[in-house]
This record gives structure tokens, sequence and C-alpha cells, in this order.
């Protein structure tokens, strides 16, 4: 495998897109984002994360001829058999359709507003988020490097904190005592599901290129 020093992010979700970039800069990794190459969004159709990252990464990589990293990632709270789950980014659209395009549309204070009207009334709060990585070397890599991690916490009752993106402002980590909206942006790229997941994704990466 030729070493990987070139990398695009298939993610337009800037939070996203800092954590990763902080993660992978310091390993000499010179990191694009898709827009900065004028690659569109590809579209979001799988009911599984690994399906949807598997088609973001193919895409951005068959575009660019680079490798290419997607992320899919999400929320899934117990007493409501998994959602938001995939549909995490556009759970107030009430769309169970797969028409990505309206994601922007959604902000993340809607999403926040409608989890805590549904969680109304509901004693297990136990919710984690998802994350699973799909690094693609090419758009037919028969062997694409797949990683995932899981955090786990509860949704509160009501938002509180400025940090982070999405859910954080109501995803209560009872260990921390904090939100994840609490934590500062260091503190959570240590324990976060995708920081689990990119750890995890490194370590497979580094024991191929040794056996390269
Ligand atoms: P994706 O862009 O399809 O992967 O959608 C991910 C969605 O899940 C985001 O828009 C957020 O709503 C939610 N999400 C994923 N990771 C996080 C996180 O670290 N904090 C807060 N919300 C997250």
């Amino acid at each position: 495998m030729t070493r990987l020093n070139k990398l695009v992010i298939a993610s337009n979700n800037q939070g996203k897109l800092r954590e990763l970039q902080a993660m992978l800069t310091p390993l000499g990794i010179e990191v694009f984002t898709q827009a900065q190459l004028g690659i569109s969004e590809a579209e979001e159709p799988h009911p599984t994360f690994l399906e949807n990252a598997l088609a973001k990464a193919r895409h951005a990589s068959a575009v660019s001829g680079l490798p290419a990293l997607a992320d899919d990632s999400g929320i899934c709270v117990a007493a409501l058999n998994g959602a938001p789950g995939v549909l995490s980014a556009r759970y107030a659209s009430g769309q169970h359709a797969v028409d990505t395009r309206s994601h922007s549309k959604i902000t993340d204070q809607q999403n926040n507003e409608k989890l805590l009207r549904d969680m109304q009334g509901i004693a297990d709060r136990r919710a984690h988020y998802y994350c699973v990585l799909a690094l693609v070397r090419s758009a037919n890599d028969p062997q694409p490097i797949i990683a995932e991690g899981e955090w786990h916490g509860e949704i509160a009752m009501q938002a509180r904190g400025e940090g982070g993106f999405g859910y954080d402002p109501i995803f209560w980590l009872p260990e921390l005592g904090k939100m994840s909206a609490e934590l500062t942006r260091d503190e959570k790229a240590q324990i976060s599901h995708r920081a689990l997941a990119l750890k995890i994704l490194l370590g497979r990466l580094n024991s191929m290129l040794k056996n390269d």
C-alpha cells in the first residue's frame, strides 16, 4: 500500500470536519475537504450507518482520485428503538425518505427540540452516539478500512452548553456531570465516538503499513 499522505474527508459538516482534521493533521496527513475539491455531497439513502459511510467515501474517492475517509454518525436513543439513528441530521423534518439535500434546512436546535418533545414523560433516558468511519484507498477498494465507536450518555431534560454541535447540548454525561456541549474541543476529542473510531482506524492503518 502506498503511504497515505493525502486524504479527502467526505463530509460537509463543519463540526465533524474540525474534529477529524484536528486528529489527522498531527499525523502528517494532508487533509482536504470535499468542498475544497469541489466534490458534491453524496446521497445517504441506506438504512445503516455503515452503508452510508461507504457510499460517501467511494463517491469522494471516485471524483477526486484520492483516498477518502467518510464518517456516518448519529445518536441512538434506547427508548425510541434507536431513533433518530441514521436520520439524526434531519430528525426534525419528520421525513423518513432519502432526500439528503434537505439536511441543511434543519437546524440543530430544531432537532434537539423535537428529541426533547419525543422524550417527554419517558424515564429511560439512555442514549449513545455512534460513529463509523470508512476509508477507501480507491473508489473500488475491495478492502475498505472500517472502524466504529460508541459514546454512551443520556438525553437531558433541557439544553445547556455552547460547545460541540448537533445534539451535544442535550447529551448528558453522568460520569462527568456535564453535557457534551460543556466539554472543551480537546476534552471531546479524547472521548467521543468519533475519537474512538478514529483511534481504532489509525491503529488498523498503522499495522497495515507495517506489513506492507
Ligand atoms: P451525518 O452527517 O449523516 O453523519 O449526520 C450526523 C448527525 O448526527 C449530525 O448532524 C448530528 O445531528 C448527529 N451527530 C453526530 N455526531 C455528533 C456529535 O459528536 N455531537 C452531536 N451530534 C452529533
